[in-house]
């Protein structure tokens, strides 16, 4: 979601004849897109803001966007006196305010909700792989998260623009559609005359798209998996067989703790439904160890089901206490060593089955889409159906949008592959 409301921001700025820099110091104009998931991130907004005050050009104007606007507030002025505006994550449309006027300050922490998608102007190409918000916000209050309070209640974007974005992004460069949403599979728009739309309705809508050769979405809430978004994976071949379905805990007891009312049968029927739909769809999770009063037993049993379901291209972290919920507030916080040990051997377990299943893919032909040059710059870049990085010894220069890649090699961390006439 951040890198979408980067794109556009940054495309906003070129249109009002902005260039992009690598280097701050030589920077008119400093944006920080924040994300305060976990309390590392808010740290670092506010670390490299202490480095970039003193070392941005004296005039140069200065903020921060997204979620860690909303948490700090006002307060972040307090902090940063140097700040020139604090925008939430629904207001950075207002972004030109400032740059009108620079010599005043500009906050805005509201829940404006869809305005800022229509007051942006439409990004004048497309990425290989568009990013299309379909909803934002979250109803689903988990204990932990602290993005319902940043990015507020649930709200899923009318149809004909999700649309109207669809066919403008196959028409100006792009061949993958990753649909984004805190709870993208809560997507619900009923639409003046009645007629009420899923997420099912909108991949078969993208699908129609020539340009269009893979589709995606996330992240996924594993209780929204209904009938007919599961049959997707079995009729648009377009879906890619990779879904990243955060469980966060094998436990009960935690999961009740979090708030996330599932059960682990009711989350493996729906892995089995999946699989069932499309033999070969690959599962990826989230993580969290070391929520408040979470025991030995209660990881073994995370553990357990990462054996059991053998997720690959997972996240793990440790428990974060964040402000604005009811778990920071919980007893027996975990002390930061077991999360550490426990993050340790989670770790340990995914990269083991994530390298076990790259090894599986050597000598398969697998259809991929250039991402761009490895570090070198001598070499492409793809990602395949499953989203594993797959290193091609091309010349990025002439490297195709998509292409057939014989898997020779993998590791842990990637793949590498040869391109098939
Ligand atoms: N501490 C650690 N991880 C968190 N996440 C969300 N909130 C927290 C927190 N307080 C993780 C969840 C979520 C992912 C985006 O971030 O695993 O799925
Ligand atoms: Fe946060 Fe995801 Fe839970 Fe929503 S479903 S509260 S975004 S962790």
């Amino acid at each position: 979601m951040n890198v979408y409301d980067g794109q556009r921001i940054a495309s906003m700025l070129r249109g009002r004849g902005y260039i992009q820099t690598d280097d701050y110091t030589d920077a008119d104009i400093i944006i920080l897109n924040t994300c305060a998931v976990r309390a590392k991130a808010t740290d670092k907004v506010f670390s490299a803001l202490g480095r970039m005050r003193t070392e941005k050009k004296p005039d140069a104007i200065m903020g921060i966007v997204g979620c860690v606007a909303r948490e700090s507030g006002a307060d972040a002025f307090r902090r940063v006196p140097e700040l020139n505006f604090v925008l939430g994550p629904q207001s950075y449309h207002k972004l030109p305010e400032i740059l009108d006027n620079p010599d005043t300050r500009l906050f805005n922490i509201d829940l404006g909700g869809l305005e800022k998608f229509d007051a942006m102007p439409q990004m004048e190409t497309s990425p290989l792989i568009a990013y299309i918000p379909i909803q934002e916000g979250c109803n689903h209050c988990c204990t932990y998260c602290i993005v319902p309070y940043t990015r507020g209640r649930e709200i899923s974007r009318p149809i004909d623009s999700v649309i109207h974005d669809v066919v403008h992004a196959a028409n100006t460069g792009a061949r993958e559609i990753c649909f984004l949403g805190q709870n993208v599979n809560g997507y619900k728009y009923t639409a003046p005359d009645g007629l009420s739309y899923r997420l099912s309705d909108l991949i078969r809508a993208a699908a129609q798209q020539d340009a269009i050769k893979r589709i995606r979405f996330t992240s996924s809430y594993p209780t929204e998996m209904t009938d007919d978004l599961i049959e997707m994976f079995r009729t648009e071949q377009k879906l890619l067989p990779f879904l990243n379905l955060p469980i966060q805990s094998g436990s009960l007891n935690v999961l009740t703790k979090m708030n996330r009312p599932y059960s682990l049968n009711l989350y493996i029927d729906i892995v089995d439904k999946l699989k069932s739909a499309r033999p070969d769809i690959q599962i990826s999770s989230d993580f969290i160890v070391g929520f408040p009063g979470e025991t030995d037993d209660d990881f073994e049993q995370t553990l357990d089901i990462v054996r059991r379901v053998k997720y690959i291209n997972s996240f793990s972290f440790k428990y974060s206490p964040r402000p604005h919920t009811a778990a920071a507030l919980m007893p027996n916080q975990i002390p930061e060593k077991i999360k550490s040990e426990r993050l340790y051997k989670l770790d340990a377990l995914l990269n083991e089955i994530q390298r076990e299943f790259n090894e599986s893919c050597v000598n398969k032909t697998l259809s991929c889409l250039y991402e761009g040059p490895d570090k070198t710059g001598k070499y492409a870049i793809y990602r395949t159906p499953y989203m594993q990085p797959c290193v091609v010894k091309i010349a990025p220069q002439i490297a195709p949008q998509i292409a057939h890649i014989k898997i020779t090699d993998a590791n842990k961390a990637s793949l590498r592959g040869d391109i098939q006439n």
